[in-house]
């Protein structure tokens, strides 16, 4: 009953009284997780409160407000179960427990409850395409040939030769079999070897997944985020594939016969019986295996997150006539059908405002500001990293020795053993490493911004006194606010959720402008991407209306040219 009349008031407001709902301008229909803005929390470096410099889950309880002050509708945590952590939680040793420096179950519920209370839905990540090399399941597959639990995971015997190679992302060799004495066999992984595949061919091993997504959304979890999964499926032939396997794994690896079935099956099992949501990590290697994953008459997936846009940022620079193309593309294959996630950063990249953005003293504030109006003004769900709301920068480490992330621990490892340019390793490390963006969140100007009173696991930025939530929050213009007006701003105006969206000026090398349009509503976004004042005529017939937000106090408009400030975003309503 609730959902009905919850899903009535959102047509009236979406629709208004009369009109039917348009198919063409509206992306299918209205879906509360269309209408989700996330904030993703990476548990570890929220709020410590037991002092181990480690963040958990009574820390992340006690930002509750925090967080409902951003007007976020949902939070997506990174895994929280049991985990030995060699890759920081995305290697479970039990799914149905809680990673004994996080807290407890009972905190857990306490979360989940403080969650609810404020009208914040919760995300689960769920890591299944491998779990840790500790999971009991594991133990017992590696302890004999003919163990119940042998065919959980990919096994190659040993006297079958040397298994056909396998790029494996995280391990120092770069070989995804790891050969185990026990019962002289090896076994497939992708990412680290104590993160062991899966074996979702198995029948059994599929329920057992099932089962225990069912224990967390019975505990009142609103939605799954599927780690990895496009890699879940794999051929039991293991056939060698091609050498360019390094360069090109996820054409190898991602969406392989038999993923579908699962996903269908995970809905008929899981999904459909809850009301939850569905993303995946990964929208496949086309838009045709995207749209497979996640439109509505397929019953997989609710969304998904593709990679193209993130990647778009690289050391040197990007092209913003590079990041229109990449956007656009995407918005005009999802318009009619499918939907999409909306994100510039999560845990597996480095800040949004040093990659995409200007940390410099100067520009860091409007830029970040800007970044934020683009992910909240597109069109897909979108997801914001924490602390990107103040516009944390790259802490930028010098030296391997200061890094925590497994992936760039062994990776210079591999680098090393292959002759590689460590110098040039190490300084794409400083700019894309994971663990710029995994550095604890900044409150306030005290000792270790006020995350941690013990010594935090990765250091805190030394910018925490000027960039910190408890200075941002006094100051009217600050990133925090203008986040939060942003926020707010996409949460009044469905068009901002549901527009069509139509790029202008796509030659412009600045400007990023676009507009967003549903029955009727029409607004114009403006976004100078450019350090440099940039001069645009209005790229539109209509009359500038309404000014819905804007990082500067001004906007400088003379017989509609405007110049816009360097990285200035704005937002207008056009009359009709
Ligand atoms: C996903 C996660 C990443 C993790 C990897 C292995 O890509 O986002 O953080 O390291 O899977 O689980």
């Amino acid at each position: 009953m609730k959902n009905i009349l919850f899903f009535s008031v959102l047509l009236l407001i979406v629709f208004g009284c009369s009109e039917k709902p348009n198919k063409d301008s509206l992306n299918e229909d209205a879906s509360w997780w269309k209408e989700a803005v996330i904030y993703q929390v990476y548990p570890r470096s929220f709020k410590d409160t037991d002092g181990d410099g480690i963040g958990d889950l009574k820390g992340i309880i006690e930002k509750l407000d925090y967080i409902k002050s951003l007007g976020v509708t949902m939070v997506w945590l990174n895994p929280i179960y049991s985990s030995p952590n060699a890759d920081n939680g995305y290697d479970i040793s039990d799914y149905r427990a809680i990673m004994k420096e996080f807290g407890s179950m009972d905190d857990f519920d306490l979360l989940l409850k403080g969650l609810h209370e404020r009208d914040i839905k919760f995300v689960m990540d769920v890591v299944v395409n491998h779990s840790s090399n500790q999971h009991e399941w594991f133990k017992e597959s590696r302890s004999s040939r003919d163990n119940p639990y042998r065919d959980y995971y990919h096994w190659w015997p040993a006297e079958k030769g040397t298994p056909p190679y396998r790029y494996s992302l995280f391990d120092a060799k770069g070989d995804a079999w790891k050969y185990d004495s026990i019962t002289d066999a090896y076994y497939l992984h992708y990412f680290s070897e104590q993160q062991p595949d899966l074996k979702w061919e198995n029948p059994t091993l599929r329920q057992e997944v099932y089962d225990f997504m069912k224990f967390w959304a019975d505990k009142g979890v609103d939605g799954f985020r599927l780690d990895a999964f496009q890699f879940a499926a794999k051929d039991t032939t293991y056939p060698a594939f091609p050498d360019d396997l390094e360069e090109n794994f996820i054409q190898y690896y991602a969406m392989q016969d038999g993923l579908h079935q699962y996903l269908k099956e995970m809905n008929e099992e899981v999904f459909s019986k809850y009301e939850v949501m569905s993303v995946s990590e990964g929208a496949g290697r086309n838009f045709k295996e995207a749209h497979e994953l996640v439109d509505a008459d397929r019953n997989e997936l609710n969304m998904a997150y593709a990679f193209e846009g993130v990647d778009i940022a690289k050391p040197e620079g990007y092209s913003l006539s590079h990041f229109k193309e990449v956007f656009s593309r995407w918005d005009k294959e999802f318009a009619k059908e499918g939907w999409l996630s909306i994100f510039l950063a999560n845990h597996d990249q480095a800040r949004l405002v040093s990659r995409f953005g200007n940390d410099s003293p100067n520009f860091r504030a409007p830029s970040t500001k800007m970044l934020n109006t683009f992910i909240l003004s597109m069109r897909g769900t979108p997801y914001c990293y924490y602390g990107d709301e103040l516009g944390m920068t790259n802490i930028g480490f010098d030296s391997i020795s200061q890094y925590q992330d497994i992936a760039a621990i062994n990776g210079y490892e591999k680098v090393k053993t292959d002759g590689g340019d460590l110098e040039e390793y190490l300084i794409n490390l400083k700019f894309a490493s994971r663990d710029n963006g995994r550095t604890p969140m900044q409150w306030d100007s005290t000792i270790h911004a006020g995350f941690s009173s013990g010594t935090p696991w990765l250091p805190v930025n030394d910018n925490y006194k000027t960039i910190n939530v408890a200075s941002q929050n006094a100051d009217p213009q600050s990133c925090l606010n203008h986040f939060r007006k942003m926020v707010q701003l996409r949460k009044d105006e469905p068009v901002l959720v549901y527009g069509q969206y139509e790029l202008l000026i796509p030659e412009h090398e600045q400007v990023y402008a676009y507009t967003r349009e549903l029955n009727g509503e029409k607004v114009l976004v403006m976004l100078n991407f450019s350090s440099e004042v940039a001069t645009v005529e209005i790229p539109v017939k209509e009359n500038l209306e309404e000014l819905y937000i804007n990082n500067y106090e001004q906007i400088f408009l003379k017989d509609r040219v405007l110049s816009m400030e360097p990285y200035q975003a704005f937002i207008y309503s056009l009359t009709k």
